[in-house]
């Protein structure tokens, strides 16, 4: 199976976003740390407007990188893209600084959430308003609409968020994004760590949030069977380049996936693909 490795589904092709049509773009970005290591290689994928895409791939795939290099915040780490170009909302973003893209609606919730834990979940909430500038009054109906969504941080408002559980810290990460009314919210490993009935109650605030307010995601997950069922596209990133994209039910169907990410079909690696063998190992060490 070796040989569709770097193989992009047709039919999922022809249901991607065409990039004019896209809020985010990202055009072959090539991403190195300390000048050394080549993390993202030739990485290509959009976001179409009101769409909710999947990212998914195994540990050190490239996921976190790729959100990072579109919220600009490589640069902390050592990191630079060195070829390629990422375009939001038709202008070209990856020249910008971070601070320019929260005024342009494009909010990262990073991996392992990042409340302040001695603020209050209300606190937090308004943190997320900061590069605001349309007075109290939106900024009191914004957070409004947040508890509207999580009833919980509702009724945890002035509790210090470092005593909320994990779900509710995910909560409040997300909340905290949603105060800067974004339309496209990059949303890395919203599962990580929560038990599976908050992992589908906050993939369901998800789909809300994409249907109802209209904003677009993209999803970081090694989580494949749940980000997939809520997922209008995905792609699947393997040593930071793409190796399948499709409409969810194709990339379901992809025996490959459903063998190492979905756990159905374990029977074809002992039936002697050796190559599919190989990369059960290298996922699962
Ligand atoms: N600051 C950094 N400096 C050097 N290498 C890094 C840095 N951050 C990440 N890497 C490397 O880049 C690769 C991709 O890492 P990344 O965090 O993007 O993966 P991921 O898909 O998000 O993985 P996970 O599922 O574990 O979160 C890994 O090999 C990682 O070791
Ligand atoms: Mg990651």
């Amino acid at each position: 199976m070796t040989q569709n490795v770097g193989r992009r589904d047709t039919a999922a092709q022809n249901t991607a976003a065409a990039p004019e049509d896209a809020l985010l773009t990202i055009n072959a970005i090539e991403v190195m740390y300390g000048r050394l290591a080549l993390v993202l290689r030739a990485l290509s994928l959009s976001v179409p407007r009101q769409g909710v895409v999947a990212l998914l791939g195994a540990n050190g795939a490239g996921k976190t990188t790729t959100m990072k290099a579109v919220a600009n915040l490589l640069r902390s780490e050592r990191g630079e893209i060195t070829r390629g170009s990422i375009h939001y909302d038709g202008s070209r973003i990856d020249t910008l600084d971070a601070c320019d893209l929260a005024g342009r609606g494009l909010s990262l919730v990073m991996e392992g959430r990042h409340c302040f834990p001695t603020l209050s979940v209300e606190e937090n909430l308004k943190v997320g308003a900061f590069s605001r500038r349309d007075g109290g009054r939106a900024i009191a109906d914004s957070l409004e609409l947040v508890y509207s969504y999580f009833p919980r941080l509702r009724e945890r408002r002035n509790m210090a968020t470092g005593f909320l559980s994990g779900g509710e810290q995910q909560m409040c990460a997300i909340g905290r994004a949603l105060m800067a009314r974004p339309r496209l919210i990059l949303l890395d490993e919203p599962s990580m760590g929560l038990a599976p009935l908050l992992v589908e109650e906050i993939f369901v605030i998800i789909r809300e949030l994409n249907r109802k307010e209209g904003m677009s995601f993209l999803l970081a997950e090694q989580n494949a069977s749940v980000a997939l069922r809520y997922a209008t596209y995905g792609y699947l990133i393997e040593s930071g380049r793409v190796v399948r994209e499709g409409a969810p039910e194709v990339l379901m169907d992809d025996p490959e996936i459903r063998a190492s990410y979905l756990g159905l079909d374990a029977s074809a690696a002992r039936m002697g693909d050796a190559a599919l063998a190989d990369r059960r190992r290298r996922w699962l060490s």
